[in-house]
């Protein structure tokens, strides 16, 4: 197949991102495939190419039903919450989707039974009878995620249909070995009923020569020559479920959820072309023709892209994807992101709430490492590529040349483009192609970064602070170079930063938004002499030290209550953040333990007289399991004493003594024990 080379190519292209499933918040993980996509689309229309970019939620499947059940709603009610969650949350992260539907859509469904009709047809679909899991105690069988057991291939822990912590296969429903119900742990037995198979077998040749030619990153490819090396099962394409799209000729079954999500690719097309009204657009990316279909999607599900998905559309008669381009994914200290077990970044309370700009969570993400590897997230790294590179770098040129450039001379001097310079901003072009046509993102931040570095040390060699007395005509030449890699850098780096190049761009004096449809070679002519200089700021600013501390400590607490969790020790509860204001409410002092005696048919509590300085208190206290009386007698401890006053076994409390969980001994608890210190003493 030909590359993208041809530039422009008149060829359209249409982008698509995986489909997140609509059952829980956005997290960091997630950008690992969105950014990127985003970013080359934008490249994309840069190199002057017809470009669509379409995603959706994924509404259907156990994902959804499991974590509607836990929420106590119907699937509907739940995917319809979280689906407006990630509309709303696309846009915040400048990642613009021309159409994002549903997979519940009526496209969508449509879409589904017309191809799941023509399999039929074309007879690559069979009945076949199927043990699978059923538990008695939930009185259920137990499809996919329902289910956990040990992979026969690698022998991790895994879930029914995918061995999501160890080799990361597919898995077909009933290969799951010693399975046991996902709700009550209980070991399952087996039930026998018909369902209905593609015949992925006999795609084996098919896509043996597809996945040779198809575009793409190697991981994907080779992966998937691998699995079809070693033999393809055919695929169960039915679920005993109620949640999903009904299996045209047995209403009694739906269609397993990887049958309709991909094909909301489609079907998502097919509504943007609606929505621009040209019902027909779709089909010059879907009907065989020139149109190429470029997948993003994340490494876990590279199975699904490059041997269902291939061979559906094959048996269908649709066009086949040109290129499936598989990211590494995101782990945190060395975890595999995961909403249930706590290892997680949110992308709207640990990011966005707190005011941090999404287009540098953007460069971090397409610059911190190759696209195919894997992302160790952390904030730590994170700062320090926002405060290097961004504004270190790239940042400090722009404003230099800007604000040094306004207080000489005002607008743009005259001045000649340097041959170097402009050599320069050509391999930057050259280069930016490369990086697109090999799916490596990564190339074009690294080369906006040479191309500042380029432009500071071209400034700090020509010094025009000195110039500016000797040879103002001179410094003038020098500036409109320098402003001439600003513009360059500001063209290019709008794919990966549109905010950022906006702001820029109206410092240059233009309308902001305008940046973004500059197609690269733009970067290759100079502003215009006299161009006005618009108030130059410094556009990108450093990560707060506290908001970095402070981050870095949710994080970490976080994970060490997820790792704790999982070597089977208590999590450390994770409070939220109080004000100073509310922590100065807090009265802590003093008190002495005057008297101490045991409360009446109450195993747990003590009765304490305390003498707190300015009073002598009646405070309860649930130690007696681990105190005689006459222990605590005499002693001086610290007591919260404005905690309103309560009955505690008939008793009023007013005040409570301030102990320690040993965190060796669970459940042994020490009061907080005070020498030398007068009743009353206050702390702080
Ligand atoms: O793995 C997932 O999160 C799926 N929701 C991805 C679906 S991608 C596509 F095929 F629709
Ligand atoms: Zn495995």
């Amino acid at each position: 197949m030909t590359k993208l080379r041809n530039y422009p190519t008149k060829d359209p292209v249409l982008v698509t991102c995986g489909l997140p499933y609509a059952s829980g918040q956005m997290h960091i993980g997630h950008l690992r495939t969105y950014v990127p996509a985003d970013v080359f689309v934008r490249l994309l229309k840069k190199m002057q190419v017809d470009v669509a970019f379409v995603c959706g939620s994924d509404t259907h499947g156990t994902p959804v039903l499991t974590a509607a059940e836990a929420a106590g709603v119907s699937p509907k009610e739940l995917y319809t919450k979280y689906h407006q969650f990630y509309l709303e949350t696309f846009p915040k992260l400048h990642i613009n989707f021309d159409n994002y539907g549903t997979t519940n859509d009526p496209e969508n469904v449509t879409r589904t039974i017309q191809i799941v009709k023509e399999l039929q047809k074309n007879g690559y679909v069979y009945p076949k009878d199927l043990d699978s899991p059923y538990c008695d105690n939930e009185g259920r069988s137990l499809p996919d995620r329902y289910v956990r057991g040990e992979c026969p291939y690698c022998h991790a822990d895994a879930r029914g249909d995918e061995c999501d912590q160890g080799c990361g296969r597919y898995l077909e429903p009933g290969e799951i070995l010693n399975p046991r119900c996902a709700i009550c742990g209980s070991p399952t037995r087996t039930v026998t009923r018909t369902h209905y198979y593609f015949k992925l077998s006999s795609f084996e040749e098919f896509l043996k020569k597809y996945l040779n030619d198809v575009d793409g990153t190697k991981i994907a490819k080779n992966y998937a020559l691998g699995w079809v090396n070693e033999g393809l099962k055919d695929w169960c394409i039915t679920r005993d479920l109620d949640w999903g799209i009904k299996y045209p000729g047995d209403e009694s079954l739906t269609l397993y959820v990887w049958v309709d999500a991909p094909i909301h690719y489609m079907s998502s097309t097919e509504q943007w072309a609606k929505k621009i009204k040209k019902p027909d657009e779709w089909k010059k990316f879907w009907l065989p023709g020139n149109g190429r279909l470029v997948h993003f999607i994340g490494q876990d599900i590279v199975y699904h892209h490059c041997l269902f998905w291939p061979a559906m559309l094959k048996g269908s008669n649709y066009n086949l994807p040109f290129a499936i381009v598989a990211s590494g994914m995101v782990k945190i200290r060395n975890h595999n992101f995961s909403r249930s077990r706590g290892y997680v970044v949110w992308i709207l309370d640990d990011y966005l709430n707190r005011g941090l700009d999404p287009d540098y969570l953007r460069y971090y993400m397409v610059s911190f490492t190759g696209h195919t590897r894997d992302l160790d997230f952390s904030f730590t790294a994170f700062a320090e590529k926002v405060n290097t590179e961004l504004v270190g770098t790239i940042g400090n040129f722009i404003y230099r040349t800007l604000h040094f450039t306004k207080n000489h001379f005002g607008s743009i001097p005259k001045g000649k483009f340097d041959e170097k310079l402009q050599k320069e901003v050509e391999n930057s072009i050259e280069t930016i192609i490369d990086a697109v046509n090999e799916y490596e993102l990564k190339k074009v931040s690294d080369e906006i970064l040479r191309l500042a570095s380029v432009g500071n040390e071209y400034f700090q060699a020509n010094q025009p602070w000195a110039l500016v007395k000797e040879d103002k005509a001179r410094c003038g030449d020098v500036l409109f170079n320098a402003v001439a890699l600003v513009k360059a850098i500001t063209i290019f780096i709008d794919a990966i930063m549109p905010n950022t190049a906006e702001t820029i761009w109206k410092q240059l004096g233009f309308k902001g938004p305008e940046v973004h449809g500059l197609p690269l070679e733009a970067a290759l002519e100079p502003l215009k002499v006299g161009t006005k200089i618009i108030n130059p700021q410094p556009v990108i600013s450093k990560i707060d030290d506290d908001l970095l501390e402070s981050l870095k400590k949710i994080i970490d607490n976080r994970i060490k209550a997820a790792e704790k969790a999982e070597s089977g020790e208590e999590p450390v509860e994770e409070k939220e953040m109080i004000t100073f204001d509310d922590f100065k409410k807090l009265d802590l002092r003093a008190g002495k333990i005057l008297t101490c005696e045991r409360v009446p048919k109450k195993d747990k509590l003590l009765h304490l007289e305390v003498d707190i300085g300015t009073e002598k208190r009646s405070i309860i206290t649930g130690l007696a399991d681990q105190y005689e009386p006459e222990e605590l007698i005499g002693m001086t401890a610290l007591f919260l004493t404005n905690l309103e006053p309560k009955k505690i076994g008939g008793i009023e409390s007013h005040g409570m003594i301030i102990a320690v969980e040993k965190g060796d001994q669970p459940g042994r608890w020490l009061p907080v024990k005070l020498d030398d210190v007068p009743p009353g003493s206050k702390a702080a």
